[in-house]
């Protein structure tokens, strides 16, 4: 398998479709003369200023590739990116990673303060639930209805302390620790594989797929989840702030257990290849003459060759 990563048309496509989370998400956050304006503006502060859109275009794609209707999913999409937003401001905080950037400007605790980074995160979650909620109260159709109900269930489980909280409870117990691989794989499932397999399984749970596609999709989910992941360890090492957007170095200031520290660079680089090609493997199956996943491989791809 080319691993090599080049693809022009793909660029184009994952550009349209951040576009859409991008002007979506903005629609939910508008800044009013109010006496709490400024957690507002951190709200927006941290949303605007990017970032790869990664979990919502992964739930539009699959929306894509089973035909269903975008207007079905986007609410939930962009509610996952505000959760996935909230998290990374948290994480930035000084009494977590102690980051002073992040998507290419100066972390929200670092502008507006820890008490007002804290509570915009808060605020972020909770429109993430607003969001979804009134959406549902807004769908007429009673099966619809119970098909939203049960990707907020997805959502609020992998964002919640069995999902990305747990990941990040041992992220930060295993500072200074050498942890072994199981915790290591448990970690990374946790904190950065919940939320992108969510971002999966929200949509073929509003789409309705069947059983079939639902577990090899799970199965990719599994898999792109803990390559971005092994991904973002390597660049931690690998890369610079002014291409990544967010400090490097950060891993070992912190003295964090990664897949680089715990297998060393190269080979964290060949399971990296390992699991993006498996990542792959896992949807030939789904393959048919009314679906294409071109699009979720090259997903894959550029997880694993992304540069930022
Ligand atoms: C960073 O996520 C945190 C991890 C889970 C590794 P992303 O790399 O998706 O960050 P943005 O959204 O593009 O800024
Ligand atoms: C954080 O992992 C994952 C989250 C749940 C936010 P990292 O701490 O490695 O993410 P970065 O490198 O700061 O983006
Ligand atoms: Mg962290
Ligand atoms: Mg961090
Ligand atoms: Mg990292």
């Amino acid at each position: 398998m080319n691993l090599n990563y080049d693809n022009i048309s793909f660029m184009n496509k994952l550009t349209e479709l951040s576009n859409k989370i991008n002007q979506r998400l903005l629609s939910y956050i508008s800044i009013e003369e109010v006496p709490e304006k400024t957690v507002i503006e951190a709200m927006k502060y941290s949303v605007e200023a990017g970032g790869k859109r990664i979990r919502p275009v992964l739930s539009l794609a699959v929306c894509e590739m089973l035909n269903g209707s975008e207007s079905d999913v986007i609410p939930y999409a962009c509610a996952l990116e505000m959760i996935h937003t909230y998290s990374l401001i948290h994480d930035d905080l000084p009494a977590m990673d102690n980051d002073d950037y992040r998507r290419g400007r100066l972390t929200s605790h670092k502008v507006f303060g820890e008490a007002i980074a804290i509570l915009a995160g808060d605020a972020l979650l909770n429109k993430a639930y607003e969001i979804m909620l009134e959406d549902i109260s807004n769908t007429g159709d009673m099966e619809k209805v119970m098909a939203k109900v049960r990707a907020t269930a997805i959502v609020a489980e992998a964002a919640g302390s069995k999902g990305m909280i747990a990941g990040q409870v041992v992220d930060m117990e295993s500072e200074e620790k050498h942890i072994d691989i199981d915790t290591l794989r448990y970690m990374h499932k946790c904190k950065t594989g919940a939320l992108i397999k969510a971002s999966i399984l929200l949509s073929t749970e509003l789409l309705n797929a069947d059983a079939f596609v639902k577990e090899k999709l799970t199965i990719y989910s599994e898999r792109i989840g803990l390559a971005f992941q092994i991904k973002d360890d390597i660049l931690d090492v690998e890369s610079s702030l002014e291409e990544l957007g967010k400090p490097t170095g950060s891993d070992e200031n912190n003295k964090k257990a990664t897949y680089v520290t715990i297998y060393g660079l190269e080979e964290a680089k060949k399971l990296l290849n390992k699991v993006t090609e498996d990542a792959i493997d896992s949807l030939e199956a789904v393959e048919g003459s009314y679906r294409n996943t071109d699009f979720l491989k090259q997903v894959a791809l550029f997880i694993c060759n992304r540069r930022k």
